[in-house]
């Protein structure tokens, strides 16, 4: 079988555009010719500041969102980043393999730490490095992400060809896989800039917990633009990001979306987009609440999922540790 790695970070409850870009492709890859790891990155998480507690309460929500969404613990290995040490060694080796100049070159260190510039730790310079190290412990053929991932995907690709080129085959070279529809679900008030979920404006974004009133609200404040002619176009950030939305759930091409939405205004547009949000998320947030409620299930799975992970994780480990002259363990 082949290997499949991706990950979420744990800050905050997801939005739409984790869902469409991530998430919902990795529901959809098949699990007979994958082996597939699912991580919430929460090492990730603390390169901004977290409150503790907080961050365990969400690394646990997003934890069951991944379920509810309809991955299936027993056939996708669905763990804590934090509870497998092997990804921290292995990052440790891998910034002995990486340089300075690669870092920053990172556009979304860039942004981070304009952002952040309060507080601008090596964690948030080194941060595609850990991201390597979750890829390639695993061997991962495939990463499923969204668009604004591929910067970090290409160096990953990058620093493995270097360490292998050094010391042979030891690691596989992953391939990003980034869905047709829904690579970059864009802001609902600023349709150039993406959907985030650190936006301050919460207009901005749908959130996967979002009740049905809120989400039609949302979508009925979306900013378009003042032609009142459906189109998918890039002229159209407004119109096209719908459009992107409601294809990506229901599987239809821009084309045959335009051609539904012939002759209708603005309003019904955004009013079907919320209608179709709404009926998509349902079934995910009932399942949701029912694991949450189910503790012993929850821990189980984190843990006999953490375990396996970790076996996964070691062998790579092990290798790559000999291979830079480490002592072997007797
Ligand atoms: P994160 O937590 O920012 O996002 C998780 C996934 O959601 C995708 N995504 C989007 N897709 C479409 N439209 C959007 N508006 C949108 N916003 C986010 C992201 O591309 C991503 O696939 N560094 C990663 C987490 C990570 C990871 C990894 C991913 C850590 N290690 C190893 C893959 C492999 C991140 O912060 O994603």
């Amino acid at each position: 079988k082949k290997s499949l790695f991706s990950g979420m970070q744990a800050t905050g409850t997801i939005t739409l555009g984790n869902y469409l870009g991530a998430l919902k492709n990795w529901v959809d890859i098949d699990k007979d010719e994958y082996m597939c790891f699912y991580s919430v990155v929460d090492m990730h998480s603390i390169t901004v500041r977290q409150d503790p507690s907080e961050l365990r309460k969400r690394a646990r929500s997003l934890l069951a969102l991944y379920i509810a969404a309809g991955l299936d613990p027993v056939e996708n290995c669905i763990y804590y980043q934090s509870h497998v040490s092997a990804h921290a060694e292995l990052m440790w080796i891998l910034n002995c393999f990486t340089y300075m100049g690669e870092m920053n070159r990172m556009t979304q260190f860039k942004d981070k730490s304009q952002k952040h510039s309060d507080n601008i730790n090596t964690g948030l310079f080194t941060y595609p490095v850990l991201m390597a190290a979750d890829i390639l412990l695993f061997q991962s053929d495939v990463v499923p992400v969204g668009k604004d991932q591929m910067q970090h995907l290409e160096i990953t690709r990058d620093i493995a060809e270097r360490f292998n080129k050094i010391y042979g085959d030891v690691f596989t070279i992953p391939e990003a896989y980034i869905g047709k529809v829904g690579q970059k679900i864009m802001s609902l008030q600023e349709p150039e800039k993406k959907m985030s979920k650190s936006d301050e404006n919460a207009n901005s974004h749908i959130l996967l917990l979002d009740d049905p009133d809120t989400i039609m609200r949302k979508f009925k404040k979306a900013v378009t633009d003042s032609e009142a002619c459906i189109a998918y176009s890039e002229n159209k950030p407004g119109i096209k990001n719908l459009l992107d939305i409601y294809c990506s759930i229901n599987g239809k091409t821009p084309e045959e979306a335009v051609a539904e939405f012939d002759g209708m205004g603005y309003g019904k547009l955004k009013e079907r987009v919320g209608e179709v949000v709404v009926e998509e998320l349902r079934p995910i947030q009932e399942r949701y609440k029912d694991i949450m409620k189910d503790k012993d299930y929850l821990n189980m799975i984190i843990k006999d999922n953490g375990e396996k992970a970790s076996y996964y994780a070691t062998k790579t480990l092990r290798k790559v540790q000999h291979k830079v002259g480490f002592p072997d363990r007797i």
